[in-house]
Parts: C-alpha cells; sequence; structure tokens
C-alpha cells in the first residue's frame, strides 16, 4: 500500500458505471451492441444547447464563475424562489456528496430505503457515516417505515422520487407527511433526478415544500431530461443555510463554463426539452405494455428507465441481453433496469428479451 490512506477510503468499493456498448463488443466478441444501462437522453444537444457550448469554447481559456450566478438565478427564476436558495454542483451526484461531507461525521446516521440510487452508500462511506437500509414495499420507497428508521442521530435521510432503480413515485401528500414525521435536526434530501418523466397525477411540484420544511433539500440534474449527462451539472434548492453548507465543499469551479451555459441554454428552451420528455414517456408506456402484455411484472415506471424485479435471474438475465448486444444494468438478485432508449433501440430490447432463455416472471 502506498502513503497511508484513510481506512474508509481504502475499504470504499469503486462507484460501477453501466457498461459502455463497446466494451461488451469487445468482451462478447459482437458488433452493434446498444447502452440502455445509464438512463441517460436517447438525443444529442438541442440546437440552441449546442449553440450556447460552442460559443463558451471561446472561453476555456478562463476560470468559470465559481458561483455560476447567472445560472442560479436562472433556475431562482424557474422556481420562483431566492437565489441563495439555489446551489449547482457537478451533476447532482456532485451535490449528494457535498450534502454528505456538509452535514456527516464518523458515527453519524444516514437513512434511505433499499434499493436505490447506488451511490448513496458511497458518499455515506466517504464521510464514515452508518447507514440504516428500510427495504422497498411494492418497490416502492417505504415512507412510514423509512420515518421510523430516523433515530436522534440520523442526520440525513435520502427520498428518492422517482426511485432509481425500480422508477417508482411516493405522492406529494405522502411527502408531506413523511416531512412533518422527521425531527427538524436531519436533513431531508429529496432527489429528483427525474422529476420531469412523472406522469403520475399524485406527483405535483416540490418546491413549496421548502418554504414550510427548511430542513428539506431537493436535488435536480439537468443529465437526464436536459440530455447534459456528459456536462455535469446539477443543482439543489432548499433553505439558504443548507444552500450555504453545500457552497463550502464545492470544489473550485467544478461546473465548467460549457456546463452553465448549456444549463442556462436548455432552461431557455424548455419547451423543446419538453417535447422530447414527452417522446420518451411515450415510449416507456410502450414498452411497459409491450412487457406486460407478455406476461412481465412491471412496477409503475415513472422514470426514463423499466425495472424488471426478476430477483434470482437478473444476472442471467443482464447477460443474456448482452450476448444480444442490449447491454442494461443487472443487479444481482434483485433486477435488471432498462434505460427508454430510441424507438429502435427499445425495439431491439424487446426482441432480445423474447429471444432469450430467461422468461416472464
Ligand atoms: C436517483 C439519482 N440521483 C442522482 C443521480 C446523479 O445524476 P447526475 O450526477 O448525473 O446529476 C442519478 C444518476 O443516475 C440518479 O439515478
Amino acid at each position: 500500500m502506498t502513503g497511508r490512506p484513510r481506512p474508509a477510503i481504502a475499504a470504499l468499493p469503486a462507484y460501477k458505471p453501466g457498461r459502455s456498448a463497446a466494451v461488451v463488443e469487445e468482451e462478447r466478441g459482437i458488433l452493434d451492441a446498444i447502452k440502455l444501462a445509464s438512463n441517460e437522453a436517447p438525443f444529442g444537444p438541442l440546437p440552441s444547447v449546442a449553440g450556447a457550448i460552442s460559443s463558451g469554447i471561446e472561453q476555456i481559456n478562463l476560470y468559470a464563475d465559481h458561483r455560476a450566478t447567472a445560472l442560479r438565478e436562472d433556475i431562482a427564476t424557474a422556481h420562483a424562489i431566492d437565489v441563495d436558495q439555489v446551489t449547482v454542483g457537478a451533476g447532482s451526484a456532485g451535490i449528494l456528496q457535498q450534502l454528505l461531507l456538509a452535514y456527516c461525521d464518523r458515527g453519524d446516521r444516514v437513512a434511505m430505503c433499499w434499493p436505490s440510487f447506488e451511490a448513496y452508500p458511497l458518499f455515506a462511506m466517504l464521510a464514515e457515516a452508518e447507514q440504516d437500509r428500510v427495504p422497498l414495499r411494492d418497490e416502492t420507497f417505504d415512507l412510514e417505515a423509512l420515518a421510523g428508521a430516523i433515530t436522534a442521530d440520523t442526520k440525513l435521510v435520502f427520498l428518492t422520487n422517482p426511485n432509481n432503480p425500480t422508477g417508482t413515485t411516493v405522492g406529494t401528500d405522502e411527502i408531506e407527511t413523511f416531512l412533518q414525521r422527521v425531527p427538524t435536526t436531519c436533513i431531508v434530501v429529496l432527489d429528483e433526478a427525474y422529476a420531469e418523466f412523472v406522469t403520475d397525477v399524485r406527483v405535483a411540484d416540490s418546491t413549496p415544500l421548502i418554504a414550510h420544511h427548511d430542513n428539506l433539500i431537493i436535488t435536480r440534474t439537468f443529465s437526464k431530461a436536459h440530455g447534459l449527462a456528459g456536462l455535469r451539472v446539477g443543482y439543489a434548492i432548499g433553505h439558504r443555510d443548507i444552500v450555504s453548507m453545500v457552497d463550502r465543499t464545492l470544489v473550485p469551479f467544478a461546473v465548467n463554463e460549457l456546463a452553465q451555459r448549456a444549463a442556462q441554454a436548455s432552461l431557455a428552451a424548455s419547451d423543446e426539452m419538453r417535447e422530447r420528455v414527452a417522446q420518451v414517456v411515450s415510449e416507456r408506456e410502450r414498452v411497459a405494455a409491450a412487457l406486460r402484455a407478455d406476461s412481465w411484472t412491471v412496477p409503475d415506471a415513472q422514470a426514463n428507465f423499466v425495472w424488471l424485479p426478476v430477483r434470482e435471474a437478473a444476472e442471467e438475465l443482464g447477460i443474456e441481453l448482452e450476448q444480444r448486444g442490449v447491454v442494461t444494468r443487472a443487479f444481482p438478485d434483485v433486477g435488471v433496469r432498462v434505460t427508454i432508449g430510441d424507438v429502435a433501440s427499445n425495439d431491439r430490447f424487446l426482441a432480445a428479451l423474447a429471444d432469450c432463455g430467461v422468461g416472464p416472471r
């Protein structure tokens, strides 16, 4: 071992990103693989976003605005809140990590339902916080049980809506009831990475909740609906005290100039963004209906992916799909998550699934 790494870091498993089509092609000796593994958008940048990125290239000899003032202002306007209630980071994952660094010390507790976003446990371990994981109920966040798991030592609780990897949602009323049960000393992180894809009428805009709950911080991203995953920009809205703590942990200039410009341009093109989201939602409904017609169990899909809770068959199904050139995300003994792509990719997935040895369950 070179040097003396912190034991918590030496014990930390690396974050496992979805496998790329190129890696799978190489490994399996196949051609034309497609990646439906990381919940990315199937579209390239909107023309106005591409234009903003191109014009920003002229500036890349300069540091970006560390505070991302113009972008924060646009986000504040979009949510009708004050600019000091907004922070931006290197993807919403960056902000989630910042939240853990800002609020958790060794031995503090972090609560979440599980399975959920795989980065939460890693960030908790980074801060040497202890985790309390509450099982999902019917593939959905069990807010009753989650509230019950919160103790005086719980510094932070994750609420993922829609949840990743299951794609299910809880209603805004339920979140309100949950918030009333959480002690104000515990930060509630409402992770809304997939909010734009939600069509469930029980889910309303959660922004008004921050006016009544000072311990609530809502995280959003430009990676999914806005299709800017490669630029790394996300944001959080909440009480200015939380924003100020999160800001202290931001790596200098972590959100680069191109990312800031692209995010601003994408906010300005929200109608076009929503049209693209509508296409993904329509494909999601088509794929889910096709799967159900084929007797697969598919929980209500409210994000840009579908979830096959195939339990012990997950790994085998993931491999069978990969052998047919469709790269998905298998969570061993839990299920397989499949990103909604363009029409042709979704058809490839459905055909591969019908062809493979794992039958509907
Ligand atoms: C639930 C959830 N939160 C946060 C993220 C982080 O996304 P990003 O860092 O690209 O904003 C993801 C990414 O897949 C996610 O699924």
